[in-house]
């Protein structure tokens, strides 16, 4: 027996002890699923299994055997799924082998012109290898049947591919879609299939914004319409899904990054957010993505669409990229025309023509469905079933609020004017002709009924116009600083995340209101779940080209080659944007490369305070934490630089070095841009290289005082060609 062993045995007598006096404390009602993740220190499945008895015999207060494990990870990783009670969570956390026990909480989900409109047209220069990269997809699922999956002119699935297909007699996969799985550790599937089959159509979206065929005329019933397709025409899909009706949860997104490590994908795609946890080891997007960083694997999350709060940012471990949505050059516009011939413009995805006929008008607060107690108050918002089917039947009703007219709907009204709207980046569908109005010109089409007894209007189909501001970051793009680890930007990138039409499940709701039966072949919608994969697609194009880079070094290139938004109608700088908008062709070229590996993201770790103990567990090696670092020297693309509002003079080191990726003898100059009250250095500001691979190292200094809560600078290296840009922003973090 080892001193580690009988370290255990000694813990495990006191917490027998402690058993003894907690039994029967709590009741079976208590019990929760959590998640007890163990690292990477086990070394097989039987080795592991006896553990988690050992464990579950050491913190269980009843009768631990029965406790049956739900979803054990042995794949890429170690841990299990188990109901506790809360004390009994805790009490395992403190138990030898024990990284973290954490609740298994609920993530929410967070064309196609996107992709011409960022300068990467279908006829770019394509790597041969392209149909070698596989693309991971986390999400709800897949509908395998759209023309955007078809696996016309692929060849077998890339050698290294070791996944499966969880076919059912009406679920297949093929060339591009070379392997697909569903997770659902609590058995509840509330109607839905157990397949991978896309119930939703999220995941279908996402899925085809990173590596769909191209489809040419495409669009959503006519609103739209180009060829869709996705970033990665070549590369291959593998599908993991871990969203369902009731939501993604954590012990499944965990499952399904234990499998995908291990089946060999090359890109993680995760548009799935909702909390985060402020250590990066109680978090399953963190830890999936730790360990997909370890093996190579790039992992790229969607920022959150909780924006633009500062500090709302879901996903922000420094071994993954976190990506924010801008507009594109298209907006959505829905007119109303009222019976005085005034034109009024709202925003919705109107897809139902009304031929320009005139409705009545009626106020959903003068329609109340008195008959089941409803009262003016509270029909003016148009829930469903507060109005009056014999008052607003065949008119339009003007809503206040922001609603899905699901009243109006139900009440078989013509149509709903709703009203709220001052962001424009946004427009949602409705299950019936409908325009979301600001609020003046609601008020103005209410002055115009009051001043007629014959008020009418009549709603046009939404018309898609150029958006001559775009890129802008959406308003609802979760937004910085970094709350676990200020020193480190996020987040990283921006991509299309505004009104991106992409391939859609026919199963899949539209408007999310019951009885809308339109069905789908292709969906326009926004959120950062719709600009992540635009990154995943751009990290699978440079992987294309790059097989054996790391994942640090493709985010690298994603963001050195980036092109900043314009500050001034971008509010939040940096911390909206990042280091700007992907620019994939340059990425393949970036010149110089900021790399990191494991051994760099653990001595980042240790200067975050987590312990040599946690990091043997994760790692599985003799990680030590004697070696630690700061985290402004984790060699990082761009550069953060927090300071408290109560200093008057700022000041900050970063140590960074770069690898050149060129062919040839190459100077790279370093040219710093920033406002007059910021000192900043670079030393040295020549480097020189004569070969590919070689590394040199520099520290950027930061000096002065700050003249704005946020302020922006840049560092440039060039040879004269190739620009390696990387955004400094020094704010107040308080
Ligand atoms: C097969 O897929 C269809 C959707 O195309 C679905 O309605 C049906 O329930 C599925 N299952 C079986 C066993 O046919
Ligand atoms: C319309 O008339 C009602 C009363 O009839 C009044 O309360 C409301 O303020 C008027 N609205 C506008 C915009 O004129
Ligand atoms: C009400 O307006 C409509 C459309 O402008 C018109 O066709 C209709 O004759 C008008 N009715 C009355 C009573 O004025
Ligand atoms: C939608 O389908 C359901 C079930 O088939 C049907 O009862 C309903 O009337 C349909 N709704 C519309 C608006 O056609
Ligand atoms: C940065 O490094 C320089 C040179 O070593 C040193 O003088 C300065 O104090 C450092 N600044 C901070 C904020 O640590």
């Amino acid at each position: 027996m080892d001193s580690k062993s009988s370290a255990s045995l000694l813990i495990s007598l006191i917490s027998f002890a402690s058993l003894l006096l907690q039994c029967h404390s709590s009741s079976s009602d208590d019990l929760k699923t959590y998640i007890v993740y163990t690292g990477n220190s086990n070394s097989d499945e039987a080795s592991a299994l006896l553990q988690y008895t050992s464990l579950l015999r050491k913190a269980a207060d009843s009768d631990a055997a029965a406790r049956s494990v739900l979803h054990q990870y042995k794949r890429s990783f170690y841990g299990f799924v188990v109901k506790l009670t809360q004390k009994e969570a805790e009490r395992m956390s403190g138990l030898d082998g024990v990284v973290s026990v954490f609740p298994n909480r609920k993530r929410q989900l967070h064309t196609t012109r996107s992709w011409d409109f960022i300068g990467f047209p279908l006829n770019v220069q394509r790597a041969t290898t392209e149909s070698d990269v596989i693309i991971g997809v986390l999400d709800s699922g897949i509908w395998p049947e759209s023309e955007s999956f078809s696996d016309k002119g692929l060849g077998s699935p890339p050698k290294k591919w070791k996944g499966t297909c969880q076919s059912s007699s009406n679920f297949t996969c093929n060339r591009k879609i070379i392997g697909a799985k569903y997770y659902k550790s609590d058995g509840s599937f509330e109607g839905e299939e157990k397949s991978p089959r896309d119930y939703d159509g999220h995941g279908t979206h996402i899925s085809s914004t990173a590596a769909g065929n191209s489809v040419s005329q495409a669009s959503m019933l006519g609103l739209a319409p180009g060829t869709a397709r996705g970033g990665a025409v070549s590369a291959r899909i593998a599908v993991y899904k871990v969203c369902w009706f009731d939501g993604c949860f954590d012990a499944d997104i965990l499952a399904a990054f234990d499998d995908a490590i291990a089946d060999g994908v090359d890109i993680l795609s995760v548009s799935l957010g909702g909390f985060s946890d402020e250590n990066y080891f109680r978090d399953g997007l963190a830890i999936g993505a730790f360990h997909a960083m370890r093996n190579g694997i790039l992992t790229v999350t969607s920022a959150g669409n909780s924006g633009p709060r500062p500090g709302s940012l879901a996903n922000f471990s420094p071994w993954s990229i976190s990506v924010a949505a801008s507009t594109i050059d298209r907006k959505l516009l829905t007119k109303v025309g009222l019976g005085d011939n005034k034109i009024f413009e709202g925003v919705s995805i109107n897809t139902f023509d009304l031929k320009g006929q005139q409705y009545p008008i009626i106020y959903g607060g003068d329609a109340p469905n008195t008959k089941e107690g409803f009262d003016g108050s509270s029909s003016r918002f148009c829930s469903g079933g507060t109005l009056d089917p014999n008052l607003v039947k065949g008119k339009i009703v003007l809503c206040e609020g922001r609603s899905q007219a699901s009243g109006p709907f139900i009440a078989e009204a013509a149509g709903a004017l709703t009203q709220g709207q001052n962001l424009r980046d946004s427009p949602l569908a409705f299950p019936l002709p409908a325009s979301y109005m600001n609020l003046q010109d609601a008020s103005n089409i209410f002055s115009y009924m009051n001043s007629t007894r014959n008020s009418t209007a009549t709603i046009y189909r939404t018309n898609a116009e150029k958006d001559t501001l775009a890129p802008v970051v959406a308003s609802f793009s979760a937004r910085g600083p970094n709350r676990v680890s200020p020193d480190i930007l996020k987040p990283d990138l921006v991509a299309p995340g505004v009104n991106i039409l992409a391939s859609w499940s026919p199963k899949g709701s539209i408007s999310e209101v019951d009885g809308d039966n339109r069905t789908l072949k292709f969906n326009i919608i926004s959120g950062t779940s719709m600009s992540c994969p635009h990154v995943s697609g751009a990290a699978a194009y440079v992987k294309s080209f790059h097989p054996s880079w790391s994942p640090s070094a493709i985010q690298s290139a994603l963001m050195t080659s980036a092109r900043p938004l314009n500050p001034r109608i971008n509010r939040d700088a940096e911390f909206a944007y990042g280091a700007g908008q992907i620019d994939p062709v340059k990425a393949v070229n970036p010149g110089l490369v900021y790399d990191a590996g494991e051994i760099d993201f653990v001595r980042f770790l240790c200067g975050q305070g987590y312990s040599t103990r946690t990091l043997q567990l994760v790692t599985g090696d003799s990680s030590s934490c004697s070696v630690s670092a700061k985290a402004s020297d984790l060699n990082y693309p761009s550069f953060a630089l927090p300071t408290h509002p109560s200093n008057v003079n700022v000041g900050g080191n970063f140590s960074r070095t770069v690898t050149y990726v060129g062919s040839e003898k190459s100077t790279y100059k370093a040219t710093v841009t920033g406002p007059p009250g910021l000192k900043i250095q670079v030393n040295p500001n020549v480097l020189s290289f004569t070969s590919r691979g070689e590394r040199q190292s520099f520290v950027l200094s930061v000096e002065g005082s700050l003249e704005a809560s946020i302020v922006s600078a840049s560092l440039v290296w060039s040879d004269g060609d190739i620009q390696v840009r990387s955004p400094i922003v020094v704010f107040n973090s308080p």
